[in-house]
């Protein structure tokens, strides 16, 4: 194998508090790291970083860990512009939308959701993302649903079914017969394919009942949980990513004290997507009663052709900073660490040794000007698994 070293590093983000002595980052000045394989095998300050095969410098700039974005509907065909450009011009977001992707979808052949859909990890390599998470929910039938998983899995180890994102309209006036096929056959074709079982728990969509058994469906199946939650409006969602000991409750928009208070006790994550609410023209999430509730935050983009439609974790960053009023050292953890969290991995979204060699280098001296310079492309280079992606 060979071993790089990366030297020259201005800022180094560790996301390891005992590595820096800057919370919540790990910051190191004037770092190096050193890569073997597809690790990072040392990191510290560059006057004593060790020899390597190789060495590139990256001339000062900041070097983070590639985002970790938990949260993404990447597997549809065609685009909802219609209803976007009709939602900015006054009418407000509704989950029916949906349906007109699952008419899409289900008319698109396997290769054509597949071209789409790794356009878009690729769209989301080039901003920096290693790792994705991506949800089937388009399709809504037994064959429809274990396609988008069968091409989701090409793409990434996380995958998750989400069948229960909508009552598709030929079970109109018959919820309970759709819940029996996302509970049992759906499910079980499914299953193979995925890491992760989800569900849209919002009015229009599942209510807590009918979330609940989807949710308990699938880890009898052997899936972890995580909950859209609470987006459009108050609801049971955060709760229910409470009881059933959900990695993650998502969108997290509309929450009492109760529902913060059940996340931060059972140790929920909340990932919250401000690029959805920056689509949809809606108000944010709270984000600082979150954390001032001690509440893990993670950032993600909700990545799809409805509510928002953008691949780009640095655009997340800045929304939460200039709109949630994160800081952007809370923004950027959020959006690494955060979403490591979400998904219970602990191998990305920090930069130490044993770690993976997922890494960003931004043209930029520090971490702060993913938020301070918003739009602007200043991923320059990233590195997936040991390798340069991107440069
Ligand atoms: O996370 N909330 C449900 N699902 C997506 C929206 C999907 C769509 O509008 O197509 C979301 O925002
Ligand atoms: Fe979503």
């Amino acid at each position: 194998m060979t071993s790089t070293v990366i030297s020259g590093i201005g800022e180094l983000v560790t996301n390891e508090t005992t590595a820096g002595d800057t919370a919540p980052l790990g910051l190191v000045r004037d770092a190096a790291l050193v890569i073997d394989g597809d690790r990072v095998t040392w990191v510290g300050p560059g006057v004593a970083a060790p020899a390597a095969d190789e060495r590139v410098d990256v001339g000062g700039r900041c070097v983070l860990p590639g985002f970790v974005d938990s949260h993404a509907h990447l597997v549809f065909a065609g685009d909802r512009v219609e209803e976007f450009s009709a939602r900015m011009a006054g009418r407000s977001y509704a989950a029916g939308g949906i349906r007109t992707t699952v008419a899409a979808t289900r008319a698109a052949s396997d290769g054509e959701l597949a071209t789409t859909a790794s356009r878009l990890v690729a769209e989301m390599l080039a901003q920096g993302t290693t790792t994705v998470e991506i949800k089937s929910g388009y399709g809504l039938t037994v064959t429809d649903e274990a396609r988008a998983l069968a091409v989701a899995s090409a793409l990434t180890s996380e995958t998750t079914y989400l069948g229960a994102h909508v009552v598709p309209p030929e079970f109109d006036g018959d919820a309970a017969g759709y819940l029996d096929l996302v509970t049992g056959p759906m499910l079980d074709a499914c299953a193979p394919y995925a890491r992760w079982v989800d569900v849209f728990c919002e009015r229009g969509a599942f209510d807590a009942d009918a979330a609940r058994a989807v949710l308990r469906a699938g880890q009898r199946a052997g899936l972890d949980a995580r909950v859209h939650a609470n987006q459009l409006g108050p609801g049971p969602g955060a709760r229910l990513a409470a009881e059933v000991g959900a990695a993650s409750a998502d969108h997290c928009t509309h929450l009492d004290d109760g529902d913060i208070a059940a996340l931060a006790d059972a140790g929920v994550v909340a990932t919250l997507l401000p690029l959805a609410e920056f689509c949809t023209r809606s108000p944010y999430p709270d984000a600082r009663r979150l954390l001032a509730a001690g509440v893990t935050v993670a950032l993600a983009t909700d990545c799809n052709p409805g509510s928002a439609y953008s691949s780009s974790m640095p655009m997340a960053i800045a929304l939460a900073v200039r709109e949630m009023r994160m800081t952007p050292a809370e923004a950027v953890w959020a959006a690494t660490a955060g979403g490591a969290a979400a998904l219970l991995r602990d191998d990305v979204g920090v930069l130490r040794p044993g770690a993976n060699a997922d890494l960003i280098v931004l043209d930029a001296p520090t971490h702060a000007h993913l938020a301070y310079r918003p739009g602007v492309p200043l991923v320059t280079a990233v590195w997936k698994d040991g390798n340069p992606a991107i440069r």
